[in-house]
């Protein structure tokens, strides 16, 4: 999978309502055109998934639906997670272990690699934050995201030399040949500097992807 093709994820963290998710996709789906060397994935709230999927199978986007959170059990007696069973058909793809669920709800390795089993159990790519070489990567793992803390929306990003030494030595841990992606402050100004690293298979990017016109330039980077 990594071999060349770029990966653009959106994570709109818990910003924007259906109304207004739709509104962006009707923006930026139009101005996405089809390529080999790069996917393309929105990962919006929980509920304005379903619509934007449809919206963008209707339409014929190349666009993948992600989530940003899978419970770490399977369907049953859990009020208010959402099992990655009940995500088939909508989602493609989970976020897992991204560092603001391990700051601010507790979020443990342990869980990380429950989500990990359940996600891949329902057919949904398993792309896993890591803060830096060291956090553990569940086996079963689809894709990484290295994701320094102190880049996260702060405007400060990684500069691309030390990200792409980051990213080789999480490749080297993992010893397969998963995409690796950076997140972290990515923005349409320095988008293109992380891109042309080969080790970097791609941008998870939050608050610059909340803006379809910034997003879409983002993209166009890569084609
Ligand atoms: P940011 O967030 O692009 O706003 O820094 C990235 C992320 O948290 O995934």
């Amino acid at each position: 999978m990594a071999g060349g093709v770029k990966w653009f994820i959106a994570n709109w963290k818990s910003n924007k309502n259906v109304a207004e998710s739709l509104s962006w996709l009707e923006l930026f789906g139009p101005q996405l055109t089809s390529s080999e060397s790069s996917k393309v994935v929105v990962c919006p709230s929980t509920l304005a998934a379903a619509p934007m999927k449809k919206l963008a199978e209707d339409n014929h986007y190349d666009l993948m639906i992600g989530l940003q959170n899978i419970s770490a059990f399977g369907v049953g007696a859990f009020t208010g997670e959402l099992a990655a069973e009940q995500a088939k058909g909508v989602a493609d793809l989970v976020i897992i272990g991204h560092s603001e669920r391990r700051q601010k709800l507790g979020e443990t390795d342990a869980m990380v690699a429950d989500k990990v089993t359940q996600a891949k159990e329902a057919g949904l790519l398993a792309l896993v934050c890591v803060q830096d070489a060291n956090t553990p990567i569940p086996d079963n793992t689809d894709m990484v995201a290295y994701e320094p803390i102190w880049a996260i929306g702060s405007g400060t990003a990684d500069t691309p030399e030390n990200a792409a030494a980051v990213i080789a030595e999480i490749k080297q841990k993992v010893g397969r040949d998963i995409p690796v992606l950076y997140g972290g402050s990515v923005k349409a100004d320095n988008a293109k500097t992380f891109l042309e690293r080969d080790e970097i298979d791609g941008l998870l990017v939050g608050g610059a992807s909340l803006d379809p016109q910034q997003f879409i330039t983002i993209v166009q980077q890569w084609t």
